[in-house]
């Protein structure tokens, strides 16, 4: 995976070529201030354009802790509530690559479907994928001794879509060949796959053919299919998580087989697809396996309270916010 493959990926090169195939979104230029209080460390307070206050506290703890304005964002925000209008008033958020996946958990409504700026400072601050986007997107690129590339950095808001988990599919293209299909959340057993892996795999294929076969600037890539939608594309290399294959077998030149076990033996046309056989096996969530963010951490311990009385001001203030929404409504 070269460095060029990485930035061929990134969401504003290749959406204009799929943007009939794949699901509505707009992106934004991110303003370098954005990027440097994304980046600040030690602050989980979001600014949403009110006027509170932030506690910025360095991990010396000889040192003063002062108060300072949370940034302000207005000329952002408004561009990003008048995006999220455009798309129904719910939007999932990425950056170039990633969506803050690892960060579901600290929001409110434990999903990534977000209704304004701060919704999204909250996922994107407590998430170690955007900061990975945001500070070494280059990382595992087999020319790492040449120059990273500039990189422009976009907010993604995609129209929030209802996706079901056992309809997507991770589909690996090499040399403009569909070489192999994963379950995407492997980690559960779907009774429909496993009586429908014809149908599936039948449908994929002929989505490849038709729409992205020859379509891409890269010749490998790899791309998620929500039954025949696209929804996402990724560098074909070791930043992407090659789900139910591994990375060697894809690279190899030996042609793979449908189960691992098989070895090499069984010869077959077309992509080789794999899923998850029995509900047996109970295995985690692969997020679960990432670093707890520092903010979780002294959250739950109580370590840090001005985290504990910013994440609850932010919390009554929804509270607030629905009320207030709900009463506009009795009005009506
Ligand atoms: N518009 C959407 N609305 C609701 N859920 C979505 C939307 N887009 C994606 N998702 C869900 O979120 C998951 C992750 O999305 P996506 O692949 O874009 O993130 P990512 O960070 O690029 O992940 P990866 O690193 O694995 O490629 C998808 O598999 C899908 O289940
Ligand atoms: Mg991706």
């Amino acid at each position: 995976m070269k460095k060029e493959q990485v930035v061929n990926c990134q969401f504003s090169v290749w959406y204009p070529i799929f943007k009939k195939h794949t699901i509505k979104s707009l992106i934004l230029p991110l303003p370098q201030n954005v990027i440097d209080y994304l980046l600040d460390d030690g602050t989980l307070v979001v600014s949403g354009g009110d006027n509170n206050t932030q506690h910025n506290q360095t991990n010396n703890s000889d040192s003063e802790e002062e108060d300072v304005q949370a940034p302000e964002f207005p000329e952002f925000n408004s561009k990003v509530l008048e995006a999220i209008n455009t798309l129904g008033g719910c939007v999932f958020p990425k950056l170039n690559w990633s969506a803050p996946r690892d960060a579901n958990w600290i929001a409110l409504n434990s999903s990534l479907q977000c209704q304004s700026l701060s919704d999204i400072f909250l996922l994107f601050k407590s998430s170690d994928f955007i900061t990975h986007d945001l500070t070494q997107p280059f990382l595992h690129s087999s020319d790492e001794d040449s120059p990273n590339p500039a990189i422009n950095y976009e907010l993604v808001l995609r129209k929030w879509s209802e996706l079901l988990p056992g309809g997507e599919f991770r589909c690996f293209i090499k040399e403009n060949k569909l070489i192999g299909i994963s379950q995407r959340d492997y980690t559960q057993y779907y009774h429909h796959i496993s009586k429908q892996e014809a149908q599936i795999c039948h449908s994929i294929q002929e989505f490849f053919s038709q729409h992205v076969q020859y379509q891409f600037l890269d010749e490998d890539c790899e791309w998620d299919s929500g039954k025949v939608w696209l929804i996402d594309l990724n560098p074909f290399g070791e930043v992407t998580d090659s789900l139910l294959f591994t990375w060697e077998e894809l690279t190899s030149g030996n042609s793979l087989s449908a189960n691992q076990e098989e070895g090499d033996t069984a010869q077959q046309e077309g992509p080789v697809f794999r899923y998850t056989t029995s509900d047996v096996t109970v295995q985690p969530s692969p997020c679960l396996s990432y670093r707890i963010p520092r903010d979780f951490v002294d959250l739950s311990t109580g370590e840090d309270a001005y985290k504990l009385i910013d994440f609850l001001k932010l919390k009554k203030r929804q509270q607030e916010d629905s009320e207030e929404e709900v009463e506009e409504e009795v009005r009506q």
